[in-house]
């Protein structure tokens, strides 16, 4: 008798367990951007590998284009655990009491993606990350998207061409100093909501990677682009810390090594993902693409450069100065 109820116990304990080894672990996956651009193409290379490498034990679902929540409301998802994984631009976590990330949003801070590569592979990137942590966020890995140009309905070729205009960003304090500086009248908004309101006339222009304008059709309501490359925009990838940590240690390796590979993918195609985004808005014909001279650049720079010192005191002296130490930035001054 005794024996039989211990039979039955550990016949029960296997089912279970084989039930827990066979139930698949979801990963909600949100992004406010189009399924034709870098992010979410890393995101779905990301979902694959997750799925070869744990044998199908995690599914990771990727909701593009704000179909299930918008900037503001994705980070509270995720903090909720309404979705478990996010890739957020560096330039949205001010509002969420992390104002260190905003220094990528710097105009000229990097000079292309290898200096960028020495903050975000390196210690100050690593550390970065870990600010999220009391906010119940483990950050994992940046992917790039690239560098910003602006746009508006009339030409951009000097600072003094965005006077007086109504230019949307995304909510970084420094994005709204950076507007200021140019004398453009800056307005946070969320990237959902943008294409309607450069329809409308609501703002009157933005910037962006071009990948960006033109899997949103902005290029179809903007008749000038300028490509002055003045910042950076990529993303922090970031899960819910609590899920994060509860996941089986074995499957946990398991998705490091997928988002590791995922990251490689996503900043090798994201250049040439911009590259061939300008080709498709020039084949167009709907918007105008001005290169700036020499000079023009050297304007946009001057004008934008006192951005870093006034800063400061948001972001901290120390982290600009750690930056530029990194990347050699002072010695283009
Ligand atoms: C924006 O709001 O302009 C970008 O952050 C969108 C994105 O995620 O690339």
């Amino acid at each position: 008798m005794k024996i039989s109820k211990l039979l039955l116990g550990l016949a029960a304990c296997a089912l279970s367990l084989g039930a827990v080894a066979d139930q698949s672990i979801v990963i909600k996956f949100s992004h406010v951007v189009a399924v034709d651009t870098p992010k979410h193409k890393a995101a779905e290379f990301f979902a694959r590998k997750a799925a070869e490498l744990t044998q199908g034990r995690v599914k990771v679902e990727v909701y593009p284009n704000s179909q299930l929540y918008k900037d503001k409301e994705e980070l509270e998802a995720l903090q909720l655990g309404a979705v478990q994984m996010l890739a957020p631009s560096l330039a949205k976590f001010g509002p969420l009491g992390v104002k260190d990330f905003e220094v990528f949003d710097l105009p000229y801070i990097f000079d292309g993606y290898d200096s960028l590569r020495k903050v975000t592979l390196g210690p100050i990137g690593r550390k970065l990350l870990g600010k999220l942590e009391p906010k119940g966020i483990r950050g994992l890995a940046y992917w790039d998207n690239g560098f910003k140009s602006f746009s508006a309905n009339t030409p951009i070729r000097t600072p003094a061409d965005l006077k007086g205009k109504k230019m949307r960003i995304q909510s970084s304090k420094v994005l709204d100093e950076e507007m200021r500086a140019l004398g453009a009248l800056p307005q946070v908004m969320a990237f959902g909501e943008v294409y309607q309101a450069l329809q409308t006339g609501v703002v009157d222009g933005t910037e962006n990677p071009i990948s960006n304008l033109y899997t949103q059709k902005m290029h179809e309501v903007q008749k000038h682009l300028s490509l002055t490359g003045h910042g950076y925009l990529g993303y922090a990838v970031i899960v819910n810390k609590k899920f994060w940590d509860g996941l089986p240690s074995d499957i946990r390796r398991q998705l490091e090594d997928a988002m590791e590979q995922a990251t490689r993918y996503a900043n090798q195609i994201a250049s040439v993902e911009n590259d061939q985004a300008l080709e498709a808005v020039k084949k167009s014909g709907r918007t105008q693409v001005y290169v700036p001279t020499q000079e023009e650049r050297a304007a946009f720079r001057k004008a934008l450069l006192p951005v870093h010192q006034k800063m400061e005191s948001r972001i901290g002296k120390e982290l600009i100065q750690s930056i530029y130490k990194e990347t050699g930035f002072a010695a283009n001054f």
